[in-house]
């Protein structure tokens, strides 16, 4: 079972990017901690990062038919990237959306998620536990549906 991990804008900068919000883990450090998660749930897991609502695109087209879900922080494109949100609900899988911070207790302009519609879930403002919690959800979820 293979989970694609995308972050989106900015999310490259994390460790040394508003540390009030987003905390003062780097993407590496969280992305390993997410590698030894699914290894102790023998799952697999796929990283990609860009700052191009493009690239995401092209991502989801050449990776969704290989993969069992999906978990998504897609930074600013979360509340405007209709293009991104059009390739994630064209990958037909399961997306477990999530934020560093509480979006909802931010600038209202963050209130709005164009994927919370077509998500399972949403983890907002857990920080980097919150790719954790998505994993283990997203494993136990897809195991239940017989993946
Ligand atoms: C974010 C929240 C977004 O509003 C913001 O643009 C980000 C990070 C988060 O993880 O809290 O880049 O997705």
């Amino acid at each position: 079972m293979k989970i694609l991990v995308i972050n989106g804008p900015n999310l490259n900068m994390l460790g040394r990017r508003e540390a009030s919000h987003y905390g003062v883990k780097t993407l590496s450090d969280i992305e390993e901690a997410i590698k030894g998660k699914a290894d102790d749930l023998s799952a697999e897991v796929e990283f990609f990062q860009s700052n191009h609502e493009g690239a995401i695109v092209d991502f989801l087209q050449d990776s969704a038919s290989d993969a069992s879900g999906v978990i998504i922080n897609a930074g600013a494109l979360t509340h405007y990237g209709i293009s991104m949100r059009d390739a994630l609900v064209d990958s037909r899988l399961p997306i477990v959306e999530i934020h560093l911070s509480n979006i909802h207790a931010r600038e209202e302009f963050r209130h709005h998620s164009v994927i919370a519609s077509i998500a399972v879930g949403q983890i907002a403002g857990l920080g980097w536990r919150g790719y954790i919690f998505a994993l283990e959800y997203l494993v136990a979820h897809l195991r239940e549906e017989g993946n």
